[in-house]
């Protein structure tokens, strides 16, 4: 898959200033998790008939839908758990403080999803945060994220998106109260020659700091991007307690300053700590879909996030209590393992 390899990125946090605004959507979109969203990746069929496009395109849209974690939120909870048979067809509702979330229907349904869209308007949508019809999407929608996605890794996402099938299921709009926020300027450059650059490509469009930043009724604490700190609760489905994300900056103390990268590959892909500890709530729910991550990808994005200067910020320890083996499967045992490749 062709990317574009020109511009720099000139700092580590570059973008996400900005970004970090969608916090609020965090811990919630996450809730709707839903460890299961699992099959999806694949779930994403890929009923693509003649005038498909190019498999390699597929593929690589295919890919950036599984980091990205479209389907975690786009897909409605049945009793069981992620319904995965209407993978894509929206309808996930979460309940926030500031109102209740509704996510939509982003299958190719002509009259209940996007099936309409150019391919101009749903990127628009993922980068810009803005909808068809020109009103501005709430910003737990992470395009704040995914403002930085390569032209190309936006046309591969959106040809993997109208290949999956469609699915006729209208849902209504949330009454979320949020201030309507533009995508900060991130460049749309990938530059994969560059480790530490790549990572932070990745770790955009994965949204890493939409939770590792605290966030407050005023929003996210910018002076501590990346230190954490941003509390979380789940629905009760899925467990008691409070989640504080962790500080994944590099300070030895207060940070991860003192894991490997080969440790931070693994806090992604499998889901657990240097001790073995699993690593819970929302991003257990990304498992199923991190786990893919290459080993190339994986080792940019340690390489990055062991890049981020160190910030002393102590988080309080997560007294969350999941409930049970999360619906729609069991959890994966320390996580599910990497693909070969
Ligand atoms: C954290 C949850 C979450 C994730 C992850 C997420 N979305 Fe969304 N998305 C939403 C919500 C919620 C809305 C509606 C927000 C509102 O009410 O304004 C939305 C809105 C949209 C819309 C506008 C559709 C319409 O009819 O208004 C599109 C298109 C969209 N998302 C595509 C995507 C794609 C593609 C991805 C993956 C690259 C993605 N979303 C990832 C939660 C999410
Ligand atoms: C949806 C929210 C969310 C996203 C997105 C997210 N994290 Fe996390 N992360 C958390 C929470 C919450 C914890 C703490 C979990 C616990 O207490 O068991 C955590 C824990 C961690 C830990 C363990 C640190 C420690 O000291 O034990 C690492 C490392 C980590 N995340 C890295 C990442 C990286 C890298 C990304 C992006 C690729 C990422 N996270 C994306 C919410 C998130």
């Amino acid at each position: 898959m062709p990317r574009s390899r020109s511009a720099e990125k000139k700092d580590n946090n570059q973008g996400y200033g900005s970004a970090s605004g969608s916090a609020p959507g965090t811990g919630t979109g996450s809730a709707a998790g839903t460890g299961s969203a699992a099959g999806t990746g694949s779930a994403a069929g890929t009923g693509s008939g003649s005038a498909a496009p190019d498999a390699a395109k597929l593929e690589r849209g295919k890919y950036v839908a599984t980091i990205t974690g479209c389907v975690m939120c786009h897909t409605p909870i049945g009793p069981q758990g992620p319904d995965m048979t209407r993978a894509y067809g929206g309808g996930m509702e979460i309940e926030e403080d500031f109102g209740t979330w509704i996510s939509p229907n982003i299958t190719p349904d002509p009259d209940t999803g996007i099936g309409t869209w150019t391919d101009a308007e749903i990127i628009a949508a993922i980068r810009d945060g803005k909808r068809k019809d020109g009103t501005m999407i709430k910003m737990i929608m992470p395009y704040m994220f995914y403002a930085g996605m390569t032209d190309d890794d936006a046309g591969a996402l959106v040809a993997f998106l109208r290949s999956v099938p469609p699915v006729v299921n209208k849902v209504g709009r949330g009454d979320l109260k949020l201030p309507d926020m533009p995508a900060p300027p991130i460049p749309r450059v990938d530059d994969t020659s560059d480790p530490v650059k790549h990572g932070q490509y990745l770790t955009g469009l994965m949204h890493c700091a939409m939770c590792h930043t605290p966030f407050g009724p005023q929003g996210p604490d910018l002076s501590k991007m990346w230190a954490g700190g941003f509390e979380m609760k789940l629905p009760p489905m899925f467990g008691t307690g409070s989640l504080w994300s962790s500080n994944i900056t590099s300070h030895p103390e207060t940070g991860i300053g003192k894991w490997t990268e080969a440790d931070i590959v693994a806090a992604v892909r499998v889901g657990v700590r240097p001790d073995q500890r699993p690593i819970l709530g929302p991003m257990s729910f990304y498992l199923p879909l991190w786990s893919q991550v290459t080993d190339a990808d994986a080792k940019a994005i340690a390489a990055f996030v062991k890049s981020i200067p160190p910030i002393d910020n102590k988080v309080p320890a997560s007294t969350f209590k999941p409930a049970g083996p999360p619906p729609g499967g069991p959890p994966p045992p320390g996580g599910t393992p990497p693909p070969a490749k």
